[in-house]
């Protein structure tokens, strides 16, 4: 089956409204005549809407980096699915080994923020992930297998087969250290093997298994090249419209 590779540029914590509008103009005139390949970026919630509006009628999607689980309510300094809808994202990123670090975020509480997602009507970029002590303890596949199933829980096949799954190996983000091409295509071939012996093989078949993890425009041909990595989620190298361009390039 052929997927449409989807390449999402996570800005993380980084850009002003001013900045994000000078990289999203830039990130749009270079990829704007590339066909075969989807395009995101996930800015912080302050420049959503402004950037909301720079992508309108562009080739460009929008994700979030985070959402809450309910629709509304006494939930300080949280942003929900309606909110996110609000503003054009079409995307949210759940499960961010960051988040799941620095902010507690569990597998059950992804779970939810993807049934919440599905319900309003966006799709969920799933991260997910080991650790270098779990790799090294052997049991990276045992892990993302577990954060894989546990995240996509709540939702009927029909659902899970629209949702992108971002496979970070923790160790290769922000570290240039990149999984090798091998390293990563054998995760993503067990991922698309639980996702086929769960949901079948038209579910997983449709199902985009991005790459995350110091992807920059030197490994990205070989990375995307593999059978199973159907796109990437881009951290540094997405603050550099030329560089994220590129990589862009290179899924095509
Ligand atoms: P880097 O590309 O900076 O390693 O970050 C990857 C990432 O975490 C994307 O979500």
């Amino acid at each position: 089956m052929s997927r449409v590779p989807f390449i999402c540029g996570n800005w993380k914590m980084h850009m002003t409204v001013p900045e994000a509008l000078a990289l999203v103009d830039d990130v749009i005139a270079r990829v704007a005549s590339m066909d075969g390949v989807e395009v995101g970026v996930a800015p912080p919630y302050t420049a959503l809407h402004a950037v909301s509006k720079r992508v309108a009628g562009t080739k460009v999607r929008l994700a979030a980096q985070n959402v809450h689980f309910e629709p509304k309510g006494a939930y300080t300094g949280e942003i929900s699915v309606p909110m996110l809808a609000d503003v054009g994202c079409q995307y949210a990123i759940v499960g961010h080994s960051e988040r799941r670090q620095y902010f507690g975020e569990t597998d059950a509480a992804c779970a939810q923020k993807l049934a919440a997602l599905h319900a309003g009507g966006l799709r969920s970029i799933y991260c997910i992930g080991e650790t270098l002590e779990e790799r090294d303890a052997g049991k990276a596949l045992e892990v993302v297998g577990r954060q894989l199933l546990a995240g996509l829980e709540a939702l009927e096949p029909d659902a899970v087969a629209e949702q992108v799954i971002a496979y970070e190996p923790v160790w290769a983000i922000g570290t240039g250290r990149t999984a090798t091409p091998d390293q990563a295509q054998e995760v993503h071939e067990f991922l698309r093997a639980q996702l086929t012996q769960r949901y079948g093989a038209e579910v997983a078949g449709r199902m985009r298994i991005q790459y995350g993890g110091s992807m920059k425009p030197q490994n990205a041909k070989e990375l995307l090249s593999q059978g199973d990595i159907d796109g990437g989620l881009i951290g540094g190298a997405a603050l550099k419209a030329e560089d994220f361009a590129a990589i862009c390039g290179a899924a095509r």
